[in-house]
């Protein structure tokens, strides 16, 4: 822990969604949040997510910087240290979907999808492990997602990048559990934000028959999963990847 006793976290995509409501649960006077968002410049998302966490007392820093970027990251994560001492928390949650089916899929879609949502968690992950294991301290959290265990039509390219998330979430947790560093993924399933507010009536229809529970998810859902996983209570939870959807995947 830093000499103030202050935890830092640095959580992706954290403008708007799962990472605001992730950056919401974890803001408290005692941590430093540091995160990352791709919007357009003129999008004022996260501005507001600055603003709410503020008011809870946390430290708050957000940056707009493509994630995909091996040395965007680089030296994102080392300007988080060099201002900030640490890193304690990081939680990889960006991502983006360009849903078609396969043989409409362009090659770009593909590229685009898995730079985003797996490049990019081994780029902010390998960059914070260097501090984690020296300091012998360390909580990552993947977000992985349904579709990566089961699959979805029109999905190919996001359900491989998710599942790609989950192999990685395995090994890297077998390589750094020695130095007291946790790896874990959690696997929403069908979640209320503006990713999900862009699919039709008939998909929306078509995910919500498929929910026991009979809702969607919140983003506060997954983020109270989260909170739990990078608390001290799951300090021997490592290597696993945690469904979190309604039951629509048992
Ligand atoms: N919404 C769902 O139903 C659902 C279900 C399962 C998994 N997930 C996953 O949860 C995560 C968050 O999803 P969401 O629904 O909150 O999405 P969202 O579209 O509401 O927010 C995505 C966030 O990622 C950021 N982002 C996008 N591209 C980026 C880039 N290149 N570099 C840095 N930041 C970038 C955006 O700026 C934003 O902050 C994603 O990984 C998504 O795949 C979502």
């Amino acid at each position: 822990m830093a000499e103030n006793n202050k935890k830092v976290a640095v959580v992706t995509g954290g403008s708007r969604g799962i990472g605001r409501a992730i950056i919401m649960a974890l803001a408290e006077p005692n941590l430093t949040v540091v995160f990352n968002h791709f919007d357009p410049p003129e999008d004022t998302a996260a501005d507001e997510t600055i603003e709410m966490a503020s008011k809870k007392g946390c430290e708050i820093e957000g940056l707009r910087l493509d994630v995909s970027n091996h040395q965007a990251v680089q030296e994102f994560v080392n300007g988080v240290v060099e201002r900030h001492g640490r890193i304690d928390i990081l939680v990889n949650n960006a991502g983006i979907t360009r849903d078609t089916l396969l043989l409409r899929m362009k090659e770009a879609d593909w590229d685009a999808v898995l730079a985003v949502n797996l490049k990019s968690v081994f780029n902010c992950t390998q960059a914070a492990v260097r501090f984690m294991t020296k300091q012998r301290y360390g909580r990552i959290v993947n977000i992985a997602s349904v579709v990566g265990a089961m699959g979805n039509a029109g999905q190919a390219n996001y359900a491989a990048s998710k599942a790609g998330i989950m192999g990685f979430t395995k090994s890297v947790a077998r390589e750094v559990a020695g130095r007291n560093v946790t790896v874990n993924a959690v696997a929403p399933g069908f979640i209320e934000t503006e990713m999900t507010a862009k699919l039709s009536d008939k998909v929306r229809e078509a995910f919500l028959v498929q929910i026991p529970l009979g809702r969607a998810g919140q983003p506060e859902d997954v983020a109270q999963l989260v909170k739990f996983l990078v608390s001290e209570d799951a300090s021997y939870i490592t290597g696993q990847i945690i469904h979190l959807n309604g039951g629509m995947y048992m």
